[in-house]
């Protein structure tokens, strides 16, 4: 598919058919993700294949108190998770947030499920002495991870770039047998969407972008 029409449309699926997608097309959109950058061209990343049922059950567990914490903030007003102005809500709070029923579940028992890790001794971390929390190591990983949902999409496939196992890392590193030097990027549920999203909510190229200065002029054509 053209390469702007798949940027402007893959959206986060997470509603799929039970169409089950062949292992032929899987391996045709990993062989054309890893031709992502990465820094220093380390290639750091590793999928799971997440076929067993018992692992894939297993997950829902280790997402709830997570997406409960995620859902419990947003709905207080809060960017969920943040750590610049972290949410102040109580445990008692978090713990009572219900979760829209089947939703966990329609993602780790998608058609596909991928886990994607990263070996974090091959990352180069050039941020790592400033005080703030890192953001140039995800960029050795993330860039692989969307190539694989942009070639999902170009395979009339949807998926969705999931965080929230990564909270309960320890215990999904246990289950998979992930080495210690490794870090868990990703939950990938792929699928046939059972509806195809064409026009998603993003901010104008106006509203991000400015000429000379962070609060220069709108930058415009
Ligand atoms: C870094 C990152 C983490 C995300 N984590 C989750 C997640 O844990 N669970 C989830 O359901 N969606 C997650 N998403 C999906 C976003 O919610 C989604 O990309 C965003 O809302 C835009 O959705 P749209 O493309 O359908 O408009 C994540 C996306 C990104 C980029």
């Amino acid at each position: 598919m053209e390469t702007y029409a798949a940027m402007r449309t893959t959206f986060a699926a997470r509603d799929f058919t039970d169409d089950p997608v062949p292992d032929e097309v899987l391996h045709r959109i990993l062989d054309n993700a890893r031709f992502a950058p990465s820094g220093g061209n380390r290639q750091g990343w590793h999928v799971i294949v997440v076929r067993d049922e018992a692992k894939r059950a297993a997950l829902g567990p280790l997402i709830e108190p997570t997406y409960r914490r995620y859902l419990a903030e947003a709905k207080a007003g809060a960017n969920p998770w943040n750590t610049i102005e972290p949410a102040r809500i109580d445990q008692a709070t978090i713990d009572a947030t219900p979760i829209p029923p089947g939703l966990i579940e329609r993602l780790t028992h998608a058609p596909l499920l991928l886990l994607v890790t990263v070996d974090l001794s091959v990352v180069a971390a050039m941020d790592q002495n400033l005080s703030r929390i890192a953001v140039i190591p995800g960029a050795s990983i993330y860039p692989f991870v969307w190539n694989i949902l942009l070639a999902a999409r170009n395979e009339g496939l949807g998926g969705t770039l999931t965080t929230f196992v990564v909270a309960m890392e320890p215990e999904v590193k246990a289950l998979f047998g992930i080495p210690e030097r490794h870090a868990v990027a990703a939950m990938l549920p792929i699928g046939k969407p059972v509806k195809q999203l064409t026009r998603l909510r993003r901010n104008t190229v106006q509203a991000f972008a400015t000429v000379d200065a962070f609060d220069g002029e709108p930058y415009r054509a």
